[in-house]
């Protein structure tokens, strides 16, 4: 067993639920067990990160901790017949960063379930452009696929359009051919919103009703919901005829109200997504249309690029809505 030392953000739990972040040096023997060790070449920053880095019991039990839900990098050690030494493979969800040490470290332990292969085609960097945001954008759009909500059917909606799903569903439903109306709370971002393929740009108060209306206009005949709150109440009663919503998040509330008209009288379809602990046939579905057809032209312009020491104030801006696009970290080359 290698006892090559690296580093990692940590958070420690300083007094009861006191926490703090600082960047240490860890050992590979320290790391969460698992028949695959992976030089992490490159994370990526999703609000649960931020989440655990702040300290939610919710996500991460025990302190101190790595998070960290996506990893990309180089196999460095192997029991698995699975991978070999030097093979290029990420890892997205499962434990990773919750329980398990996490991507915002320069090494990985875990188990080689969890892992896919990256293609030849692609680099560490490009899958983490994508990550757990766009896999769980992918998630949504196959599931709108495979209920019939193809192009053509109507507007789509996507909320809290800048963060780094609804970015990246921006994209690759508009890549897709859907007509894609984003919705934000940052109007001064409508440029990138329109530079990622959406048709139109809406203000997050326009898909904020509080009437107490049972059904209200039909506006959309899919929805990708990152919110959920009063956002998603106003979207289950704005979808069209036998239309789909796709629940992903809770940035606006985990709770939110509704009648059953929406469902009785119009078919509206509420599914929810979760990727963390997708099956790995599922997984690989969602992926292989990433790698192919669901792959964006210039994924860059998704994306801010940032090293370890830089990640702290990104996980201040993201836990205040603030990101817009996806962070991803560069793990390698650093310290
Ligand atoms: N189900 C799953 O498997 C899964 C996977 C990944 C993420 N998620 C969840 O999806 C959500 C989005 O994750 P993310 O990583 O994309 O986070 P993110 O980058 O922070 O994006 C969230 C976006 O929501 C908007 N927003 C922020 N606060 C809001 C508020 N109070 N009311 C309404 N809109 C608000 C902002 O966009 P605008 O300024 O453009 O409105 C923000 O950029 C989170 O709740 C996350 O936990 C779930």
């Amino acid at each position: 067993m290698s006892m090559e030392k690296f580093k990692a953000l940590v958070v420690d739990e300083v007094r009861e639920n006191v926490f703090q972040r600082s960047i240490k040096e860890k050992s590979i023997e320290e790391l969460s067990q698992g028949d695959v060790i992976i030089k992490v070449e490159y994370s990526a920053l999703n609000f649960k990160d931020a989440l655990s880095a702040r300290g939610h019991k919710g996500i991460t039990r025990i302190y101190p901790h790595t998070p960290g839900v996506d990893a990309a990098g180089i196999i460095k050690e192997s029991s698995s017949n699975l991978f070999v030494t030097g093979e290029k493979v990420f890892v997205t969800g499962y434990d990773l960063g919750m329980n398990t040490d996490g991507g915002f470290g320069q090494y990985i332990r875990v188990p080689s379930g969890w892992v896919i292969k990256v293609p030849e085609n692609f680099s560490t960097k490009e899958i983490m452009i994508y990550g757990t945001a766009g896999f769980t954008a992918g998630i949504a759009m196959y599931e709108l696929q495979r209920n019939e909500i193809t192009p053509g059917k109507g507007k789509i909606l996507v909320t809290g359009a800048t963060g780094a799903v609804g970015s990246i569903a921006v994209a690759m439903l508009s890549k897709a051919g859907y007509d894609v109306v984003a919705s934000t709370g940052k109007t001064d971002k409508k440029d990138f919103l329109f530079n990622l393929g959406a048709k139109e740009v809406i203000s997050r108060e326009d898909v904020n009703d509080t009437s107490g209306k049972p059904l209200l206009k039909k506006q959309w005949i899919g929805a990708i919901d990152n919110v959920g709150g009063s956002t998603l109440s106003t979207i289950i009663r704005s979808i069209g005829h036998r239309g789909l919503v796709a629940s992903i998040g809770l940035v606006q509330s985990d709770k939110f109200e509704t009648t059953v008209y929406p469902f009785i009288l119009r078919g509206v379809r509420l599914i929810g997504v979760d990727s963390a602990e997708s099956h790995m046939d599922y997984r690989l579905k969602i992926w292989n249309k990433i790698f192919d057809e669901w792959r964006l032209e210039n994924p860059e312009k998704l994306i801010k690029e940032c090293t370890l020491i830089e990640l702290d104030k990104e996980i201040e801006l993201i836990l205040m809505g603030g990101q817009t696009g996806k962070v991803v970290i560069k793990m390698i080359n650093e310290l």
